[in-house]
């Protein structure tokens, strides 16, 4: 599986088939990384919330991992242009779930269009890989492309998937074949759903999750809401 032949062309096809769409889910939950003071992204692609989150929390420090060396390379001269110091941000190039981070030394994990990358015994390792990284109140945030659970939208969501899995496995050799919920994964390491939002008749989910919180969704389920 690599990225790196998608890499020249990530951020201008996503600007024509989703315009400003998968941003809005990435930062859906920005707010709830006040007081984080070091960041994990997995996954940071170009490194479109990376820039986002740097602006919005400059006391902040990120580390970010990518198994395309050419995504992260274009991650990191994107940040030095945005003008992030480069004490604030370290990129790495590594895959998960091979690459550990240490051990509970995250506030937080950011995984955008991240998860969906996995079939199901990888996704459990590379959760289990990214919870071990996180501290004991840390807030992970992740959004992703979604199947909602009836009706004319699942059926929609469900082309639409089969048209995607089926462009990335050919271009990046991605293993995965559908969407694996990661849900239960992220409930087995002791995260709680805080709030779930959900655009695009439920095609897009961005979720937030706190290690520890309390039971429920205590920001509540907010379809269409971003
Ligand atoms: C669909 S892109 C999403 C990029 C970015 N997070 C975003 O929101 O646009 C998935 C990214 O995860 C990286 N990736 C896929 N599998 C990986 C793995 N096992 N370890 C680390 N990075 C991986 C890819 O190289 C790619 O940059």
């Amino acid at each position: 599986m690599s990225f790196d032949v998608l890499a020249p062309h990530y951020t201008w096809l996503e600007a024509v088939l989703a315009g400003r769409r998968l941003q809005r889910a990435r930062t859906a939950w920005l707010e709830q990384l006040t007081g984080c003071g070091e960041i994990l992204i997995a996954g940071v692609g170009h490194g479109h919330f990376l820039r986002r989150c740097a602006r919005r929390f400059p006391q902040a420090r990120f580390t970010s991992v990518d198994a395309s060396a050419a995504m992260l390379a274009r991650a990191e001269i994107h940040a030095r242009r945005a003008g992030i110091e480069p004490g604030r941000a370290r990129f790495i190039h590594a895959t998960l779930p091979d690459w550990r981070p240490e051990r509970r030394a995250f506030d937080a994990v950011v995984t955008h269009f991240f998860l969906d990358c996995f079939p199901p015994d990888e996704l459990a390792d590379v959760v289990e890989a990214l919870a071990a990284g996180a501290g004991g109140a840390a807030v992970w945030l992740l959004s992703d492309f979604a199947i909602p659970a009836r009706g004319i939208a699942r059926q929609r969501a469900r082309a639409i998937h089969a048209l995607m899995y089926g462009c990335f496995r050919r271009v990046t050799k991605l293993r995965a074949h559908r969407l694996t919920e990661p849900d239960p994964l992220l409930a087995g390491h002791g995260f709680t759903l805080l709030g779930r939002r959900t655009s695009e008749w439920g095609l897009l989910r961005a979720d937030c999750w706190v290690r520890g919180g309390p039971a429920g969704f205590g920001f509540g389920m907010n379809p269409n809401a971003f």
